[in-house]
Order: C-alpha cells, then sequence, then structure tokens
C-alpha cells in the first residue's frame, strides 16, 4: 500500500466500500507521486524569505518579517505568499489587479464547492441584519436549544469543546437559514457538519497539492460533499465555530473574568430584557450593544488567538505596481500580517502590553472620550479583516452592518452562546478539580502552515449553575 496519507482521496474513505477504495487508492497514489514531481511555480521575487517551506507553521516567521521590516518578504508556504507592510493595506485592496474572489474561490475551489456564491451574501445583507429583529429571536431560541440538548446535569458534565460548537453552531446556522425542523434533523445536521468539515479538510488539501493537481482533484473531492451545503455561509461558520471555541477557553481558563461578566450580562437582562410570548427573555440589538465587556472580552480573543497568521491572500490577476514603487508579477498571492498587527495595541487607557491577555482592554479604551463606539468585536480593523476578508472597505470603523453582514451575524452568534453559559451554566476546564485558587491552563491551540484551530482535545466541565 502505497502512502497515501494526506492525498484527498482519504477524504472519506472510510464512507467508500469495495472498488471505490482500489480507485481511491490508485488516485491517492498518482497524485502523490505526481506531487514529488511538480511543484507549483510561483513568480521569482527578491523579497527576504521568512521561515522555510518545511516548518509546520508559520507563526514565528510571519512575526519575525513583520518586526524586522516594513517591506515585503516571502512566506514559503504552498503556494507562496508574499506579505506585505500595512502600509499598503488599502491600496493593494483597491488595486484593480488584486482579486480577492478568484483567490477564495481558488482555496476553496469554488467551482466545485460553490464556495464562490455571492448571492448568499447579498441574502445575508439582506435577510439577517436589515431583520436583525427577527434574525435575533430565533438565535437565542436556538442556542437555548442547543444547550438543552447538550442536556447538563446539576452534576459536572465534560464536554469536547469544538464537538459541541460543531453541533451548536451547526443547529443555530441553520435555524436561521433553514428553519425548524429541517435545521434540527439528524439528516441535516450530520450533512452540515460533515461539509463543515469536508471544506476544511478540501482547503487543506489545496494548499498541500498546489493549483494544477487540485483541479484534478476537485471534481473527486466535490463527490464527498453533500450538494445541498456548498454555500459561503459554510465558511463563515467554520471561523464561528473556532472563534466560540477560542472565546470559551480563554474564559474558562480565566475564571476571574466569569464575575464581572456575569454582572453585565445580568444588569442588561434586567434593563433590556423581553419576555416573549414562549415565556423566554429575549435579547435585541440595543441589550447586545451595552455588553461592552463581553463584546471587548471576545475582541482580545480573537486577538489573542489569530484565526490565521496572515489575512486571506488576494491574488493578482496582472502585474502590479504600487504607489511606493514595489512591483509585483501577475499570479502573486499577497496578504498582510495578522499575526503581526495582532502584536500591536493600543496602550492608551493603561491597557497592557500586547503579550498579555486583557479581556477589558477594547472596552477601557471606548471609555475615552469619542470612542464610545470604537473598537467593538464586530466592527473594527482587525476583525474585520479576519471575519470579513471580502470587504472591500476601508479599515475604518463607521460603515455598520452593510459592510459584512456575515461579520455581524457571526459575532452575535458567539455572544449569545456565552451570554447564555454565562447566565445558566458553572464551567471549567477539565482537570481544574475544585479548586478555583488557580489559573487552569487552557490547552495549546494547534497551528498548522497559516492556521490556527483550537486544541481539538479540548474539554470543558459544564454543570446547571448552582449561585
Ligand atoms: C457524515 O460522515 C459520516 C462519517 O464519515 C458518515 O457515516 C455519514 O454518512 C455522513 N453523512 C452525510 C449526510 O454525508
Ligand atoms: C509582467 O512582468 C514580467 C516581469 O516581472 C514581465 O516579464 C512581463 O512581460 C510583464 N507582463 C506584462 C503583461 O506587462
Ligand atoms: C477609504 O479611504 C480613502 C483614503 O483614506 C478614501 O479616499 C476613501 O474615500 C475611503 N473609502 C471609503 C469607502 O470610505
Amino acid at each position: 500500500m502505497p502512502n497515501i496519507e494526506n492525498t484527498p482521496s482519504l477524504v472519506h474513505l472510510r464512507a467508500m466500500s469495495g472498488y471505490k477504495i482500489v480507485v481511491a487508492a490508485l488516485f491517492g497514489a498518482a497524485i502523490w507521486l505526481i506531487r514529488l514531481l511538480i511543484r507549483e511555480r510561483s513568480p521569482k521575487l527578491d523579497f527576504p524569505v521568512m521561515g522555510s517551506a518545511s516548518d509546520s507553521e508559520f507563526s514565528q516567521a510571519v512575526l519575525k518579517g513583520f518586526e524586522k521590516a516594513n517591506s515585503p518578504f516571502i512566506i514559503p508556504a504552498n503556494p507562496q505568499l508574499v506579505i506585505l507592510p500595512m502600509s499598503m493595506y488599502m491600496e493593494s485592496k483597491a488595486h484593480p489587479a488584486a482579486d480577492v474572489s478568484a483567490e477564495t474561490n481558488e482555496r476553496f475551489m469554488g467551482h466545485w464547492t460553490r464556495v464562490q456564491n455571492t448571492e448568499i451574501y447579498s441574502a445575508i445583507r439582506q435577510d439577517l441584519s436589515k431583520n436583525l429583529n427577527i434574525v435575533l429571536p430565533l438565535i437565542q431560541d436556538e442556542t437555548k436549544y442547543a444547550f438543552k440538548e447538550l442536556n447538563i446535569q446539576s452534576e459536572w458534565t465534560s464536554v469536547n469543546i469544538n464537538s459541541a460548537m460543531l453541533r451548536m453552531i451547526a443547529l443555530i446556522s441553520g435555524r436561521v437559514f433553514v428553519g425548524s425542523p429541517l435545521s434540527r434533523s439528524e439528516e441535516w445536521l450530520d450533512a452540515s457538519i460533515n461539509y463543515t468539515r469536508a471544506l476544511s479538510k478540501v482547503q487543506d488539501d489545496y494548499l498541500g497539492l498546489g493549483p494544477v493537481l487540485s483541479n484534478i482533484a476537485a471534481p473527486f473531492l466535490s463527490s464527498y460533499i453533500p450538494d445541498a451545503h456548498k454555500t459561503a455561509t459554510r465558511v463563515g461558520e467554520d471561523q464561528m465555530i473556532v472563534s466560540a471555541a477560542m472565546a470559551i477557553l480563554d474564559l474558562a481558563s480565566r475564571p476571574q473574568y466569569i464575575g464581572e461578566l456575569r454582572e453585565e450580562v445580568e444588569t442588561v437582562v434586567a434593563e433590556e430584557g423581553e419576555q416573549n410570548e414562549d415565556g423566554n427573555i429575549y435579547l435585541g440589538k440595543a441589550a447586545f450593544a451595552k455588553m461592552k465587556k463581553l463584546d471587548s472580552f471576545i475582541k482580545e480573543s480573537q486577538r489573542f488567538n489569530s484565526l490565521a497568521f496572515v489575512t486571506p491572500a488576494y491574488k493578482l490577476l496582472s502585474n502590479a505596481t504600487f504607489s511606493n514603487g514595489i512591483k509585483l508579477p501577475k499570479g502573486t498571492r499577497i496578504t498582510f500580517p495578522h499575526q503581526g498587527l495582532a502584536s500591536e495595541n493600543n496602550l492608551e487607557a493603561g491597557n497592557a502590553g500586547p503579550d498579555v491577555f486583557d479581556g477589558f482592554r477594547y472596552a477601557r479604551l471606548r471609555e475615552l472620550p469619542g470612542l464610545e463606539s470604537k473598537h467593538q468585536a464586530a466592527s473594527t480593523g482587525l476583525n474585520q479583516i479576519q471575519m470579513c476578508p471580502r470587504s472591500k472597505d476601508n479599515l475604518t470603523f463607521g460603515h455598520g452592518p452593510h459592510a459584512c453582514p456575515g461579520r455581524f451575524f457571526a459575532i452575535y452568534e458567539v455572544k449569545n452562546l456565552l451570554v447564555e453559559l454565562l447566565l445558566h451554566f458553572d464551567f471549567r476546564l477539565a482537570g481544574t478539580g475544585d479548586d478555583r485558587g488557580q489559573e487552569a491552563i487552557r490547552p495549546a491551540n494547534v497551528a498548522h502552515k497559516i492556521s490556527n484551530m483550537p486544541n481539538p482535545g479540548a474539554i470543558l466541565e459544564v454543570r446547571v449553575r448552582r449561585a
């Protein structure tokens, strides 16, 4: 049996049988061999290279490049990435040669997985942001249902955070996008969860294969992705799951934040909560806007745990010359140093330095005159890059929900999960025991090449809240 690990034929080997396995094995072996022979030809460039192609992950390489020079550098990922200084961000985004959607399509093999479906984005824009008063109760109702499904008792119950988030976000997003009862059917959930997994697998395989081979492999991979779920929303969903899991891990490993966050949420519920016909209390847009500490905590969690060390790449569709004289040839994949950006931070308001997790740093910044509505999780800088790569808007506050509807939706889902968790449950990291005196060790994130994931083995212990 040839070594066909990491080849696309294994994506769903378990779901195959008989001759299909043989075909898959042959196909995999062929791909593996060709991969040894062909490397994608990236344009030859005269910029310093940070890190080496064999690095398992590039966070340090990106950081080094970011700190070293305010000029372009290369990360030897496959395909190769050119990291530009932030001073070129606005110009690059607006540059006619830079095609973010072409790059996203290619990365997710949009042609096959239909990720490029921009109608989905306009649907999100119209249906979600404009109808937040309808969407928010749906999110809240389904979040309650998703917690109920976990069947948490009065004694500590162990929950794998990643698996739980995968299912809970599938339930919540499904409720909004397809409605219940379909969204709660095992068939839908199964397909939906499989698809989220398959999509990230497709992306990994692509990154390992290069564009030529990916094109050959795409139809093959595509046959394992259920048709009904090939939409752009799924890409956002992946980020939501990761953001939610990261935030919960940060909170469970820093229990000193729990009391203050609970207090904020309870105050807001008392002031803004509205009782629906079903007897449950619902929170509207204004209520979420008042939870400044929670918003700050989520934003800090995102700053501290980049979902990716670089921003989503754009591909140059033709040669490009920038106003600072830098010339880049057609085919170059350009991106920005997310990892570096995350290490810079506003120190106003007596905030801690960038290496410190400071959950309320953004809430304190918002207390400064004139900054009341800046520094929100869904509105500015880093987060916009992270959650909203396609937006051509400026990296400044003030574009409102229309700048990136998906990002607003994602933040509401994550916030609501935390609100529910804080209000109704006690939680701690597994192994913490009853001694809450010492901080629990947060299971390390797992970095791979340019991406960063929460530890897949992270276990949370949860029980119905006692006090
Ligand atoms: C989801 O994946 C599991 C395990 O790989 C498989 O048994 C199941 O049939 C898949 N479901 C769908 C709807 O594709
Ligand atoms: C693009 O730039 C390369 C050199 O970087 C050059 O050889 C090529 O002719 C240019 N193409 C066009 C269309 O200008
Ligand atoms: C973005 O910023 C540039 C320069 O600061 C400005 O000229 C442009 O109008 C801005 N675009 C939007 C959409 O605000």
